[in-house]
């Protein structure tokens, strides 16, 4: 069900709040009230809010062109409020959120949504038991994506992408990094490319007002080699550092590769990664999935903004993308489909990593758009508490997209970018698993 707008005119001489002369006054647009219990997570400790995630109950929160000015308890907020009465045509927006949860959106920091076809043979010849590698080496897994995507035209690979972002949004996510690497050539890839962008662009569904997805385009042309290159692998290396990554600046604010036995060697990768933060791109790197593959020594080396997978990271791998503050993205999606053992969330928490979770959504290794169960599978698989597996969908989704400052949290000064969840306690979340416990998300662009 979608939040109740009650848009109140002043024109129409509606009195909504009463300012109080005797206070400080706030000016906003738009007040979310009737909050049962607003999870904040705010990185600075809150007046009346509680817990490692800074919950406050019976909350209410101001907000005026899309950023959070104010959060307080339910009731406090009338003789707070203020009318810009130069503009009083701009009227103000009240939201009833009827006793609900409210969390920051989720942050889905990695994901490939943008492809045509799909795998379900590969997957159910996995289950017979060839492995994802063996695949790969045949040819098929990525590259039977890259085909298909190939021959897609523009128009399907759009109606696509926005077919699956209008799902992840109906878990929760209210910001999703998309990554290129299903093109392979230029052409493809500049594609691929625009169509993340306009992902960014789209008008809001007049169904779902307020619940546009923020999206953040990441170029992954170092995915792996495509198969007219096989002969002579260098030259594919080349083209993407003499001519993609040139012309792909402004359309791409990350660059990633596939740092792995069967893409791409750690020397490749540095190559390309080296010209990439050259031209001003930030990095993330896939590293140490399948084996140990020098990923996230290179992460640490290179300051990536995030090294993800990390299955096979060492002891020491870790140490170094901790201290070069390198988030860990964790994908249990991938380990949930190929059946290999989950990434070793306690090793690195307990080392005091910064711990992003995120789908990888993807045609071959997690076929799913929904953050809602990679919280369930960082509980039920790889030890990690509500509270951590939550900061790592929301507040280190966000680093992990160098994007801290502005989402990640609820707190004055960030964008209302939120999910509203059908339960009374947030305590729900994990316990009650497999089915969708999210209402809705409000982003305020
Ligand atoms: O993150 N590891 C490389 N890329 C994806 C899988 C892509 C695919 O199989 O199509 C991943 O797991
Ligand atoms: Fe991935």
């Amino acid at each position: 069900m979608p939040f109740i707008f009650h848009n109140l005119d002043i024109d129409k001489g509606e009195q909504p709040m009463m300012a109080d002369p005797t206070q400080p006054r706030i000016q906003a647009n738009m007040v979310i009230h009737n909050i049962g219990q607003l999870v904040t997570l705010a990185q600075q400790p809150l007046p009346g809010a509680y817990g490692p995630l800074q919950v406050i109950d019976n909350a209410a929160m101001a907000v005026l062109n899309g950023n959070i000015v104010w959060i307080g308890r339910e009731g406090e907020y009338e003789p707070m409020f203020h009318y810009d009465t130069q503009a009083p045509q701009d009227g103000i927006t009240i939201v009833d959120a009827q006793g609900a949860v409210i969390t920051p959106g989720l942050v889905d920091s990695h994901t490939h949504l943008v492809f045509a076809g799909d795998r379900a043979e590969e997957f159910h010849l996995r289950r017979s038991g060839v492995s994802y590698g063996e695949l790969l080496a045949q040819g098929q897994g990525i590259l039977t994506t890259v085909n298909a995507t190939r021959r897609a035209n523009t128009e399907l690979l759009l109606e696509l992408a926005k077919a699956r972002i209008d799902v992840l949004r109906t878990y929760g996510t209210t910001t999703v990094e998309i990554k290129t690497g299903y093109g392979l050539d230029k052409v493809t890839e500049e594609a691929c490319l625009r169509i993340i962008n306009n992902l960014n662009a789209l008008e809001e569904s007049p169904l779902y007002p307020h619940s546009q997805v923020r999206v953040v385009p990441t170029f992954l042309g170092a995915h792996v080699v495509p198969p007219e290159y096989r002969e002579h692998r260098a030259d594919y290396v080349d083209l993407i550092i003499d001519e993609m990554l040139p012309s792909f600046v402004g359309l791409a604010r990350f660059c990633d590769v596939f740092c792995e036995r069967e893409a791409f060697s750690t020397e490749e990768c540095r190559r390309i990664l080296a010209k990439a933060k050259a031209l001003g791109y930030q990095l993330k790197i896939h590293a140490d999935q399948l084996s140990p593959s020098g990923g996230a020594a290179l992460a640490a080396e290179l300051g990536a903004v995030s090294a993800d997978h990390l299955d096979y990271a060492s002891d020491a791998d870790l140490d170094a993308l901790r201290d070069a503050g390198v988030v860990a993205t964790l994908l249990p999606g991938c380990s949930f489909t190929l059946r290999s053992p989950y990434p070793p969330a306690r090793r690195l928490l307990d080392r005091g990593l910064h711990v992003a979770l995120a789908t990888d959504f993807n045609p071959g290794t997690s076929n799913c758009e929904n953050m809602q169960m990679i919280l369930e599978l960082a509980m039920s698989s790889m030890g990690m508490s509500l509270e951590e597996a939550l900061m790592a969908a929301t507040i280190n989704g966000a680093r992990a997209l160098a994007l801290e400052d502005q989402i990640g949290s609820l707190e004055v000064g960030k964008r209302c970018e939120l999910a509203l969840w059908s339960i009374k306690n947030y305590r729900e979340i994990g316990y009650h698993f497999g089915t969708n416990l999210i209402r809705s998300v409000l982003v305020l662009r």
